[in-house]
Formats: structure tokens, C-alpha cells, sequence
């Protein structure tokens, strides 16, 4: 069993929630706002990052034998290069970067090192400098881990390649008006939903632009279909998902005729989208296909109207729910008619009113009165969801956020 350390994004309880859901909640030791440890069997490199959505860097650790410093210096004579950028990185404590940096320097010097300091004195260096600066190539940033009562050495094995989301990104336009759900947040909610069980079929029906279908393809699920009621919608999505998968098929046979084997098999993906009323989910085609205990139902699902600052009012907020009150009550009854036994993660919104988050409450009934069960996507005893069991997902600046629920049928 090995020990790492995963640095968590902004929406840590999200995170958290992913991280239990890939590596069992048994095998995590530990936790906070801003890290993770886990104790697995399992060896993890850059691929483990890239299909997590919630972390930011993996570091592999290792129990103090001796000071820090020693701990670089150690690895760093190991390092088959005269030249090395080094970055340090602290997390629950507060290291002097610039003298350690400098000291290291100046022994390193007399074993014909040169090393160079990247980052500031006073804050850890972030994903984009972590490219900029080639650090990967070294495995070159030192970390120092306080947790609870523990203290760890580390070094950075992957860090998340701000640039690889930036190419997934379908538009620019990420706001809550077209309700492209992040690409990071589409990673997280398929993890948490299949434990990264690729065998079954992932359904999205609002899928919008395509987000969950691009990011399904790229974990490597082999069976992906998406269907909407807007007949613009059907077109754009399949002409992302066209090309996602025209890029990926060339990026594949690139790696197969220099030798290597791709993370995974595109030549045996199965995908399609149709137009489809979600509220006639019973009738939809993909039933011809998939079995639906085999099938996991990710979706952010039609937000209501859209609100701007000026036309935002809590008998605004009513309508809306109102609206998807009814949208909601169809889609969950055509579900219980199909006998739906797969699972189901879906985002709804919540406004935020002068400082109050109003819920759409009413999904909670709907949900149960269908037959289906709202699941605990982290232990209870962790106290990270909400009453509901639900999670949130919000930023600052919008006036709608995400409320994220995992659900299945009721026993
Ligand atoms: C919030 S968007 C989904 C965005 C998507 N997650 C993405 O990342 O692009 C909601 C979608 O639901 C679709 N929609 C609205 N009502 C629907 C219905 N009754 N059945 C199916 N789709 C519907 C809209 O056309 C829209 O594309």
C-alpha cells in the first residue's frame, strides 16, 4: 500500500466525494478544506489525474526520516540532470521557501547542481506555473503535508493540465444562460456515479451541448448516448461529439503506430443522440440499446427560464419551479414506468437571493414519490452534504447554482 496526498479544487467537498467514490471510503486516512490522503494498492500517474475531476495534483508520500530539506536534497542527487527547477509546496503549514530554496541552492552547488527556485515566497505554485515551468519533467515540486496530528514529505506526481480543459471547453460562453456544465464537474459527477466502472452505458437526456457525452468518451465508456428536446441542441452536440471523436480516433492511431496503447479503445465506442422529449424518457430509443439497470443517467437538467439581475425576483424564482415542477414530475414518472433500476446523478438549480439559497424543493418530493431514493454521496459521519443528502456547487459571481444529487430506486 502506497500513501498519496490529493491537493482538492475550490468545490472540496465535491472532491472529496469523487475521490471516496474511485478509491473506497475506507482507503482515505485523512481530510481537510485543501487535501486528501489516501492509502492505496493502486500505482497512480498522470492518467489517475486526468479522469478526476476534483483534484489538483497527486503527490506521492512518504513518513519523515529526516528534515525536509534533507528529504529534496536526497531526491535531488538522484535527479539525472545538472539543471533543476525546483518548486515547494506547503499544505497546513507555512515554510520559508525563499531561505529553504537558497540553502539548497548553495549545497546543491558543491555536487554540481544548478538549481533554480520557481514560485513566489509566500504561496504555493499553481497548475498553470507548474506547466510553464516543465516541473512534471523533473518531478520537481517538494511538498510538505500537515494533517490533523501527521506530518508528511511528498513529491508532485501529476498536476492538472489547465490546457487539456481549455481544449475540451466546446464554447466559450460557460455561463449559467447556456448552462454548459464544467468539464471538471461532468468528471466528477461520472465518478462518483460509476466508480469508474466503464462497462455501462451513460445516458444524458438534456444534453445541451454535449459536455457529458465528450467527457464520458474521454473516460473511456464505451457505450454513450444523449438525446434533447431542442432540435438545434441534437445538432450541435453531434457535431462536437463528431469531431471529439474524429480528433481522438487520429490522437489514437498516432500513439498505435508509434508503439504505444491508448488509455483506451475508441474503435469500440458505440454513441448517438436523438431528439427526445425527456418528459416521454420511457419512449426513448436508447431503451433499444441498453438495459436500464446497466445504464447511468448524467444529466444537468433543464434550469428554467433565464434570470438576469434585473428580472430576478422570488415570484420569479416560484414560477420557475413551478415550470419544472411539472417538466420533472413526467421525467421521474416515465422512469418509475420503465422500472429504472441504473443510476441516476443529475444537477438542479438553486438561487441565490439576498444572501438566501432558495432550493427547488420540490424535486425531493417527486423523487421519492416515484420510487426512487436520494443517496449519500459521502458517509453521513463526515457531515459534508446537506439535509437532503444533496451537494452544492456554486460560484460567487452567479445567481444560480448547482445542487447535485445522486439517486436510485428505493428498496
Ligand atoms: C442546462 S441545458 C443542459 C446543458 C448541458 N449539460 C451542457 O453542458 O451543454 C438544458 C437542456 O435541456 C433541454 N431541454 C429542456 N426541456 C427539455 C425536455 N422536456 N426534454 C429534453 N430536453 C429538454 C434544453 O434544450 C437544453 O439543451
Amino acid at each position: 500500500m502506497s500513501l498519496y496526498a490529493f491537493t482538492l479544487g475550490r468545490q472540496y467537498k465535491l472532491s472529496i466525494a469523487e475521490i471516496g467514490s474511485v478509491f473506497g471510503w475506507e482507503n482515505i486516512r485523512d481530510f481537510d478544506r485543501d487535501i486528501a490522503i489516501v492509502e492505496t494498492e493502486k500505482i497512480l500517474d498522470t492518467n489517475t489525474l486526468h479522469l478526476l475531476g476534483g483534484t489538483i495534483r497527486i503527490i506521492s508520500l512518504q513518513i519523515p526520516k529526516a528534515g525536509f530539506k534533507e528529504y529534496i536534497e536526497s531526491h535531488i542527487k538522484k535527479i539525472q540532470s545538472d539543471k533543476i527547477n525546483i518548486a515547494l509546496s506547503a499544505y497546513g503549514d507555512e515554510i520559508d521557501r525563499k531561505n529553504l530554496s537558497s540553502n539548497i541552492k548553495n549545497t546543491m552547488k558543491k555536487h554540481g547542481k544548478n538549481i533554480r527556485y520557481v514560485g513566489e515566497n509566500h504561496k504555493n505554485i499553481n497548475a498553470g506555473s507548474y506547466k510553464k515551468n516543465r516541473l512534471g519533467k523533473y518531478q520537481t515540486e517538494y511538498n510538505l503535508v500537515n494533517i490533523g496530528e501527521k506530518t508528511y514529505f511528498g513529491i508532485t506526481l501529476a498536476c492538472q493540465d489547465v490546457d487539456a480543459y481549455a481544449r475540451r471547453d466546446i464554447t466559450k460562453i460557460r455561463d449559467m444562460e447556456i448552462g454548459m456544465m464544467p468539464p471538471k464537474l461532468v468528471q466528477i459527477l461520472l465518478n462518483i456515479a460509476s466508480h469508474q466502472d466503464t462497462t455501462k452505458t451513460i445516458y444524458d437526456p438534456f444534453c445541451g451541448l454535449g459536455t457529458t457525452l465528450i467527457e464520458a468518451i474521454d473516460a473511456g465508456f464505451h457505450a454513450v448516448y444523449g438525446s434533447d428536446l431542442n432540435p438545434e441542441m441534437v445538432a450541435n452536440s453531434k457535431n462536437s461529439v463528431s469531431n471529439f471523436v474524429h480528433e481522438e480516433e487520429k490522437w489514437q492511431q498516432k500513439i498505435r503506430e508509434k508503439g504505444g496503447t491508448p488509455r483506451h479503445d475508441i474503435r469500440t465506442l458505440q454513441w448517438d443522440i436523438w431528439q427526445q422529449n425527456a418528459e416521454k424518457i420511457d419512449e426513448s430509443p436508447i431503451w433499444k440499446h441498453s438495459d436500464p439497470s446497466q445504464t447511468i443517467i448524467i444529466s444537468e437538467g433543464f434550469l428554467g427560464e433565464i434570470v438576469t439581475r434585473n428580472t430576478f425576483s422570488k415570484e420569479k424564482i416560484q414560477t420557475i419551479r413551478n415550470h419544472l415542477k411539472v417538466l420533472y414530475s413526467h421525467f421521474f414518472h416515465g422512469l418509475k414506468c420503465l422500472h429504472f433500476d441504473g443510476s441516476i446523478i443529475m444537477s438542479f438549480p438553486f438561487w441565490k437571493k439576498d444572501r438566501e439559497c432558495i432550493y427547488f424543493r420540490e424535486i425531493y418530493q417527486i423523487i421519492r414519490e416515484n420510487g426512487f431514493a436520494i443517496k449519500p454521496m459521502v458517509p453521513e459521519k463526515y457531515d459534508l452534504m446537506t439535509k437532503e443528502n444533496t451537494l452544492l456547487y456554486a460560484r460567487k459571481t452567479h445567481l444560480v447554482g448547482r445542487e447535485i444529487i445522486l439517486i436510485q430506486k428505493q428498496k
